[in-house]
């Protein structure tokens, strides 16, 4: 694999995916084959495309879970949607379908998620390793999959496929084990003979050479002699201060894995391992998350003002009532209270995530101008005409998706006359066929028993209802913003 051109965008982009996306992406292609999806689609133009709802039927089961596991393979041109018709395959995916040594390939590469989980184990003690009562060859597998000769695919799209279904997650446990046994850290300096990292970081040799030759294929490490070093593009993106920031991603994509490795039993069963609806768990997720978010809180904090502003050249926020609504870190309803020196700023979470946002309003001396509100978001009394803006920052797609309709009716009757609601975080097409990165997001949210990821169409379809019948989409940084209102406050010049 050639290596990427130094420092590019495109390689830190390709990093980032690899620490979160990537096992996502093997999730959903491994749980279409597990769960028989796409045996049950025709190649195009060879039968009628398949509705949802018969699909979901077909493979027993349910409509969203099937959503999520297909939506990703339709954004990546491997399955075929025709709005108000339904799904097909292309015929190169029907071709590769077709060719059973090649699908015994992706089969195969299915039963090594839960043991892929182990490879820091495996590059310790350079031995195999044991899951499930028998013993796997897991560095073997490694060294097959990424080091040994190619093995020939039928078409370059079985290829693609192949690696997305097959190499994708197997790249992530690589980057995971990197970051466990702190060998990234111990590169930062300078190539390091492999010995004295087989010391340092106390795993073995022969370990440690299949796990830096993989780093290799990902164009983040090459050997000179004994010693291993990062690339000259690796070099540039992880300094000693980026490098922390990166692999950060990684404990989070950790939480989901055995959740992950389980997907076609949540689409079949509605079994969730994890559910984020257990009280428990919400609280371990969301409180590793709320600090997480606050480690990053000031570079969160640029692009909650810029929406901060975005507000203000809509409506004066002078003496403003701001609710920010499941509000993690704090840092959007942080940025309302900065915005205008005469704002009240209400933060709304559960008590355990409230705790996190104490030191950041102390710190930006916010704490007059604010009150933490321990509630539940959809059982909470809003009361009426009580705020100017309301945020819903990344909350909607932690709620059900049945409680929407209901949630948004009395955020709206809480909403003062020229009031404005601000949604941030992912943003689907309006078909529902990307971003990618969101279809992944969303394909997370399912597997923890979470809330989904909407359009804009989608979000309209729920404020018109409740009276806030302009909606509008806004590009920001990083994510994207809502705004809605009852048609009663000009939008920004620019928009
Ligand atoms: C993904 S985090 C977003 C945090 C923050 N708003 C941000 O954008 O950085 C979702 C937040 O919603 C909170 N949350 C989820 N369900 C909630 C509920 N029913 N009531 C109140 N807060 C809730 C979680 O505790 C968590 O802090």
């Amino acid at each position: 694999m050639s290596e990427p051109v130094a420092s590019s965008p495109a390689f830190v982009q390709r990093l980032n995916f690899h620490a979160r996306d990537a096992s996502n992406e093997s999730a959903a292609l491994q749980a279409a084959l597990s769960l028989g999806l796409l045996a049950h689609l025709p190649e195009t133009g060879l039968g009628a495309p398949v509705p949802l709802a018969t699909l979901a039927r077909h493979v027993g089961g349910n409509l969203r879970g099937a959503r999520a596991v297909i939506e990703p393979l339709v954004a990546l041109g491997f399955v075929l949607f025709e709005e108000g018709r339904g799904y097909s395959l292309p015929a190169t995916t029907a071709g590769f379908l077709r060719d059973e040594a090649f699908t015994a390939r992706l089969h195969e590469a299915r039963r090594w998620w839960h043991v892929a989980a182990k490879l820091p184990e495996a590059v310790r003690t350079g031995a195999a390793v044991e899951w499930n009562g028998a013993s796997w060859d897991l560095l073997g597998w490694y060294r097959a999959l990424f080091l040994g000769p190619p093995v020939p695919a039928p078409s370059p799209e079985a290829a693609d496929f192949h690696d997305r279904l097959a190499r994708a997650f197997a790249r992530t446990q690589a980057l995971v084990t990197a970051a466990e046994l702190g060998l990234l850290e111990r590169l930062l300096s300078g190539p390091v003979a492999l010995a004295e990292l087989a010391r340092g970081t106390g795993a073995s040799a022969e370990g440690l050479g299949v796990l830096l030759g993989v780093l290799g294929t990902l164009g983040i490490t090459r050997s000179e002699g004994e010693a291993w070093g990062f690339t000259e593009a690796a070099g540039k993106a992880l300094d000693a201060q980026s490098l922390p920031y990166f692999q950060r991603a990684l404990p989070a994509t950790m939480a989901y894995w055995e959740a992950f490795g389980h997907l076609d039993e949540a689409v079949r069963e509605r079994k969730f391992r994890l559910d984020l609806r257990d009280p428990e768990t919400a609280r371990r997720i969301y409180q590793e998350n709320a600090s997480r978010i606050s480690s990053i809180f000031a570079s969160h904090l640029r692009l909650s003002r810029k929406a901060a502003e975005l507000v203000k050249s809509m409506r004066s926020l002078a003496g403003a009532r701001v609710l920010d609504v499941g509000t993690g870190s704090g840092v959007w309803g942080a940025a309302f209270g900065l915005a205008d020196p005469s704002t009240h700023v209400t933060f709304l979470d559960s008590p355990h995530v409230l705790d996190a946002v104490r030191p950041h309003l102390a710190k930006l001396k916010l704490e007059p101008r604010s009150r933490l509100w321990a509630g539940d978001c959809l059982g909470v009394d809003y009361g009426e005409d009580t705020y100017d803006v309301i945020l819903l920052p990344q909350i909607i797609p932690a709620l059900p998706p049945v409680e929407l309709p209901g949630f948004f009716s009395l955020l709206a009757r809480a909403l003062r006359p020229g009031g404005v609601l601000l949604i941030s975080g992912y943003l689907l097409t309006d078909r529902r066929d990307g971003p990618l990165d969101a279809l992944y997001f969303a394909l997370r949210r399912y597997v923890s028993n979470e809330g989904d990821v909407l359009s804009l169409p989608e979000f309209r379809a729920l404020l018109e209802p409740v009276g806030l019948t302009a909606a509008r989409a806004f590009d920001m940084p990083i994510q994207q913003v809502v705004v809605a209102h009852r048609g009663d406050v000009p939008w920004p010049d620019a928009a």
